[in-house]
């Protein structure tokens, strides 16, 4: 559960009644995922799924600080207790939820494919890349790795594997693959800011949308997930999550 700072004993030297409202929950965020959540100079989480869970939580009246956790691994944060929201572009999943309970949607997005036109040139669908002939980067155990590997085979020496999203492209940008695939906002993004770069993106048809959520431990027997989803619920029709679209997306 959230961490509650020790109370101050009182005078009479009574139990305190709890105060709920002083509970702080703890967000895991793999804050490497421009512009969803990553870091500023000062090493601040800041980024679209940061300010959507901050609203959620002000609307809730929850308090919340975000804590940076590395992607392996993040889901399993709620079941040892080391988060008790995970806020990371998380793909809701049938798979998933038999692991953790997810919020409602709070963003719709789908997988895209940036390739290397230095090496990608002849690349027009998702499944030219299943000719054997060309390398494609992924961030480890996403949906993007999930689609590539149902294209190229679980074990398929075309998939290069890699703990960051930054660190997949990374890899594109120098050659090291000839393709990277995962979430369009975070590509793209990738593809803008690199406008040098001979990189091209390409969203196939077979590409399924998929809706973001906040997860928590399966099963929670409290009730944050009620909460969030009222939060979420609240800024949606107040107009706040519109206005942090717009911030985030304007096109
Ligand atoms: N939406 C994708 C998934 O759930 C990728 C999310 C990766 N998030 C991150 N912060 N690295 O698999």
């Amino acid at each position: 559960g959230g961490k509650e700072p020790a109370a101050p004993a009182n005078s009479a030297g009574a139990a305190p009644a709890a105060d709920t409202s002083n509970v702080v929950y703890t967000v895991g965020s793999d804050a490497t995922y421009a512009p969803f959540e990553y870091q500023d100079d000062k090493g601040q989480v800041i980024g679209f799924s940061q300010e959507v869970i901050q609203a959620v939580a002000d609307k809730a009246g929850i308090k919340i600080q975000i804590v940076n956790k590395p992607w392996e691994g993040i889901f399993e944060t709620l079941n040892t207790g080391d988060s008790d929201i995970v806020s990371s572009s998380v793909t809701i999943t049938e798979e998933r939820k038999a692991q953790m309970d997810f919020s409602e949607p709070y963003f719709e997005a789908t997988q895209m494919i940036a390739i290397n036109d230095n090496k990608g040139a002849d690349i027009k669908s998702f499944a030219d890349l299943k000719n054997g002939k060309h390398l494609v980067s992924v961030q480890t155990g996403t949906t993007g790795d999930i689609v590539s590997q149902k294209l190229m085979g679980a074990d398929s020496k075309q998939i290069k594997r890699f703990e960051s999203m930054p660190l997949a492209l990374k890899e594109l940008l120098a050659g090291g693959v000839d393709a990277s695939v995962g979430d369009n906002g975070v590509v793209q993004n990738f593809v803008t800011n690199n406008p040098g770069a001979k990189l091209r993106t390409l969203v196939d048809p077979t590409f399924e949308k998929e809706y973001y959520g906040f997860a928590v431990k399966k099963g929670r027997s409290d009730d944050l997930l009620n909460k969030i989803n009222t939060g979420l619920a609240g800024i949606k029709s107040d107009g706040t999550y519109d206005k942090i679209y717009a911030k985030w997306f304007a096109t």
